[in-house]
């Protein structure tokens, strides 16, 4: 990987530096701020997207060399990390949902999965202890209050995240994972994540946390999620994070041949203002008019309203996708057709393969998509816990960029 700063970029690309921070903050590239004004780019990324260059279509990747290594996935939702994780060689020994569909959507695909449809609180995981090497799960953030009295864990009693790690301490994997939203890292100022790792630390496990972007793990979305690796500190297993790829996958690339499948359609006044709206536009582009009319109160807030009758673009990855297609602040029209994504689409879009199937209404099949994790996200990350278990540490390592980690702990 070559690093280049900004200046450097643009003169060896002939480009302008402007267009280089268009593309930043468009999150094309991946660029690493070195002070006030200075940025620090891959050259070989830069050059692949300024010479349009593709990974060709969007492939749903899966090792041909299977492990041993067994995984406990909590909060499995329809199953985008324990795919992915299964796709790099991991081998599912039980999951946990609460939600029905989810269970059946699981059951469907996986029958051979042993899968609990029940609420957390009420499972014991003793009987697994010593024999799972990793436990992972997408613990939901639900508004909790906290005592803040230093007690620790304890101070987490009430929460999903307490149970994530009552299934730590009854387990005792070699490595766990959390996923959660980025918005965690400012929850609270940040005192809601910091207490959480200390609770990792107070129950026998060193935890490190980097938030990755799922556009640079061969996901068509630009979707960033944060992510706990913690390892158990008896033994010395140091976390590692997926090594980013220096090109994007077009959403037009994502959706090549996609077959059809069933999705919402918008009302028919909604239909004719979205028809104004070019690929890659929103609100903005329509007559004032009609910005009044679409708009409503928000037109007179400041900031924050892009997301707002949002047209996804062909040649870019496409913006995070949340639990339902229509949202107004959330707005993911076609590129080209004015309706919402289907939910076929929407499943390619989070890299799920075409087999996979989803049960229970529209709404819900929106919903368990747009919960999960990038399969390809997971599948990197299994990746790295693999290399993790087999100290092999020359692989993936993650990119300096936005790498935290509770001080003391050094990370490869
Ligand atoms: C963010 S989703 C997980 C998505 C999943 N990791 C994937 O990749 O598809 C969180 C899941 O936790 C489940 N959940 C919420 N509360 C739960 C509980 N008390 N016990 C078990 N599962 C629960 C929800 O039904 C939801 O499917």
């Amino acid at each position: 990987m070559t690093q280049v700063n900004l200046q450097k970029a643009a003169n060896i690309l002939g480009v302008t530096t402007a267009e280089i921070l268009t593309w930043q903050k468009k999150k094309l590239i991946k660029g690493q701020k070195i002070n006030q004004v200075d940025w620090l780019f891959d050259l070989e990324q830069l050059t692949n997207l300024k010479n349009n260059q593709s990974p060709g279509e969007l492939r749903i990747l899966q090792t041909v060399e299977p492990t041993n290594y067994k995984v406990i996935e909590l909060f499995a939702g329809c199953g985008g990390m324990a795919l992915g994780l299964e796709n790099a060689g991991l081998k599912t020994q039980l999951l946990v949902e609460i939600n029905q569909d989810c269970v059946n959507t699981l059951r469907l695909n996986r029958p051979q999965w042993n899968v609990i449809n029940q609420d957390i609180k009420k499972i014991k995981f003793s009987n697994f202890r010593d024999k799972i090497d990793i436990v992972a799960g997408g613990f939901p953030c639900q508004p909790f209050s906290y005592a803040g009295l230093g007690k620790g864990l304890e101070d987490l009693r009430g929460s999903l995240f307490f149970e994530f790690a009552r299934c730590l301490q009854e387990v005792q994997p070699k490595i766990a994972m959390a996923e959660n939203v980025r918005g965690l890292l400012s929850n609270k100022k940040g005192e809601t994540l910091q207490l959480m790792l200390q609770a990792l630390q107070e129950i026998g496990y060193y935890a490190a946390y980097q938030v990755l972007s799922a556009q640079f793990l061969d996901v068509p979305q630009k979707r960033e999620r944060l992510i706990i690796i913690a390892t158990r500190q008896d033994l010395n297993i140091k976390p590692i994070f997926p090594q980013y790829k220096n090109y994007t996958i077009s959403l037009k690339k994502a959706l090549e041949n996609c077959p059809s499948s069933p999705g919402v359609e918008y009302k028919e006044r909604k239909k004719e203002i979205m028809s104004l709206v070019p690929p890659g536009g929103n609100w903005r582009n329509l007559p004032m008019d009609i910005q009044k009319e679409y708009m409503k109160n928000s037109l007179k807030n400041h900031g924050g309203r892009t997301g707002y009758a949002k047209r996804l673009s062909w040649d870019e990855p496409a913006l995070t996708i949340t639990c339902s297609p229509a949202q107004t602040q959330t707005e993911r029209c076609h590129p080209q057709e004015t309706r919402p994504l289907t939910v076929r689409e929407y499943a390619r879009v989070q890299s799920f393969p075409d087999d996979w199937q989803f049960t229970g209404n529209l709404t819900s099949q929106y919903r368990q998509i747009g919960n999960a994790v990038p399969v390809n996200m997971a599948y990197h990350l299994g990746g790295c816990l693999i290399n993790m278990l087999q100290g092999d540490y020359l692989g993936e390592t993650q990119p300096k960029t936005e790498q935290l980690s509770i001080p003391g702990l050094e990370v490869h």
